[in-house]
């Protein structure tokens, strides 16, 4: 039994772990991530590290690391369900009940989910499918780009899918894959119904999961998807990535929704992508950063869009993708935006596009607009901030002076008082830096090996990498189980210790490549001995992590 993982993902997503750990002690920010003294383990320097944007912590000193489950349970010394409840209440959530475990091997549930988007799409042609086709014409969707995408249709029958796929398929398979619910009296039934069916595919063309659009506005959810599974990985899915990745444009388009995605590719956008409806992850932002070096962040325009911009923007860049946002004017999404004013008035949109620099600028500007003197107070402390976070003077002198401009007042003040902050920051830095307390260990945990931990480091950084790697190759319970569940979102709370500590010391090293994986592989293998390419990475990590933790 667990809880779902959508309301797991809600609460990691919604905790401010910034907030969150205050309450134990004081956490001082150093570039992107923040500091303090370990609340786990008595010091002086402090080695404990908090990232906001991931919501991870990991201390140096201890080796305590998680994400806030598990900085609740060490924290509050609470078993993991409590720990579960204790974040919910904090954030007045309601804690849902807790699921059923469904276990069916890999090949067996791909094989279903290719079967099932075959049935979809087949009724969508035949006699049962009149609905369905209408509301894809009332949405403006083509026929070449429902083929494109494999769009199908769920009809409105409780046994459909269920008597047609149950000739081949067990129900308990046909359940264990999400395609059938049970009912109170242990019935079997489709899960989707009366709905417009978009499969998900992963970067291999293998249908993982769907997507069922309601098709009236009655009282079914709008969007049912696909319950995470061992083939649906959700945190390291993105919808349209599969067709994105041929994509000439050199950058990808962000959206929130897979109508999105659908309208975008048939304007001529070939490399829309979009998360569907959870916060973009850390491996979803790899994966960009795999294929281009440029994502266009084109999220709703609503609060939630604005706040889901910020964190994506942070996880992008963290990712060593460059980001422009685009302001939707007049449209809420996407899909909104090219059926009222065409794709034509699109180009300009992403033309117009700001850097995240321009774009935090404006999100001030509307927070505190400057018409009153209070209020260009205001603007002008938090366009501080933000000028002193630039890297280059050039920069931070552009940017002053387009501030100066907004607030009417002359470039020189700013810019002395962004060059105070922005020294100031460096000192922190520094100081950080000379801390000896917060060098990370460079020997493996006990029992395991750098090989191994290299390993897990490299399949968590390139989820969609095979390897012939089995459990038995790993040598503690952490590891053996961080490998098992590497690709699960959540991940179960035993193994975020682990995981959080490989992301704090391996960082943004370059050097996890699918050729190291298979050097690993080797070695574990083979029996274990030290060579060169592991002293490589020893060597490389020494020069590089301590100046990653910097910030
Ligand atoms: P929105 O609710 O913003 O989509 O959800 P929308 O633009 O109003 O919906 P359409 O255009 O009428 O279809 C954005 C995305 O979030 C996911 C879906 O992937 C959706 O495309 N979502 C939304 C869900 O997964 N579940 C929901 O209940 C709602
Ligand atoms: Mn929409």
């Amino acid at each position: 039994m667990s809880f779902p993982d959508r309301f797991l993902d809600e609460l990691t997503v919604k905790t401010d772990m910034i907030a969150l750990v205050s309450n134990y002690t004081q956490p001082v920010r150093r570039g992107t991530r923040w500091f303090a003294r370990c609340p786990f383990h008595s010091e002086k320097t402090p080695s404990f590290t908090v990232t906001p944007e991931t919501g991870l912590f990991y201390c140096f000193g201890c080796q305590a690391g998680g994400g806030p489950i598990q900085f609740v349970m060490d924290a509050e010394n609470l078993e993991f369900s409590d720990a579960v409840r204790f974040l919910a209440a904090r954030l007045g959530l309601a804690v849902p009940e807790e699921e059923e475990d469904r276990g069916v091997r890999r090949e067996r549930l791909l094989e279903i989910n290719r079967a099932a988007a075959r049935w979809f799409y087949g009724v969508l042609g035949g006699s049962d499918g009149g609905k369905c086709a209408e509301y894809m014409r009332s949405r403006g969707i083509s026929p070449k780009f429902a083929r494109r995408f494999g769009l199908g249709c769920a009809p409105d029958r409780w046994d459909g899918l269920a008597a047609e796929l149950g000739k081949t398929y067990a129900a308990d398979e046909l359940f264990a894959a999400g395609l059938l619910s049970r009912g109170k009296n242990g019935s079997l039934y489709d899960a989707f119904r009366d709905r417009l069916m978009f499969p998900i595919f992963d970067l291999r063309n293998t249908v993982v999961g769907f997507s069922g659009r309601a098709l009236g506005s009655d009282a079914q959810a709008k969007y049912k998807n696909s319950a995470e599974s061992p083939v649906y990985l959700k945190r390291s899915v993105l919808y349209g990535a599969h067709l994105a990745r041929k994509s000439q444009k050199g950058f990808w388009i962000l959206c929130e929704g897979n109508i999105d995605v659908l309208m975008l590719h048939q304007a001529g956008y070939d490399n829309a992508v979009a998360t569907c409806g959870t916060a973009l992850t850390d491996a979803q932002a790899r994966l960009i950063g795999r294929h281009v070096p440029e994502a266009v962040i084109a999220y709703d325009a609503d609060a939630a869009g604005l706040k889901a911009t910020g964190r994506g923007s942070a996880l992008l860049e963290n990712a060593g993708v460059k980001v422009r946002v685009l302001r939707l004017r007049g449209a809420k999404d996407p899909d909104e935006f090219i059926r009222t004013y065409g794709s034509g008035a699109f180009d300009s949109l992403i033309a117009d596009s700001q850097n995240h620099t321009e774009y935090r600028l404006s999100l001030i500007e509307g927070q505190h607009p400057p018409d009153s003197d209070a209020e260009k107070q205001a603007f002008l402390r938090d366009a501080t901030a933000v000028l002193a976070d630039l890297p280059t003077e050039g920069e931070r002198a552009l940017y002053a002076a387009r501030v100066a401009r907004t607030l009417g007042i002359s470039d020189r003040a700013i810019l002395k008082d962004v060059e105070v902050a922005a020294g100031k920051k460096r000192k922190a830095a520094l100081k950080t830096e000379q801390s000896q307390a917060i060098r990370p260990r460079r020997t493996p945990a006990a029992g395991t090996s750098r090989v191994e931990e290299t390993a897990l480091a490299i399949l968590i950084r390139l989820p969609e990498l095979e390897t012939t790697l089995t459990e038995d190759d790993f040598s503690t319970p952490e590891t053996k189980l961080l490998f098992q569940a590497r690709r699960e979102s959540p991940l179960p709370d035993e193994a975020m210790r682990l995981y959080a500590r490989l992301s704090a010391e391996y960082g943004e090293l370059a050097e996890l490549s699918e050729q190291a994986l298979r050097d690993c592989e080797a070695r574990l293998k083979d029996a274990p001995a030290a060579d060169d390419m592991m002293r490589k990475f020893e060597r490389y990590k020494d020069t590089k992590t301590p100046k990653e933790t910097r910030g």
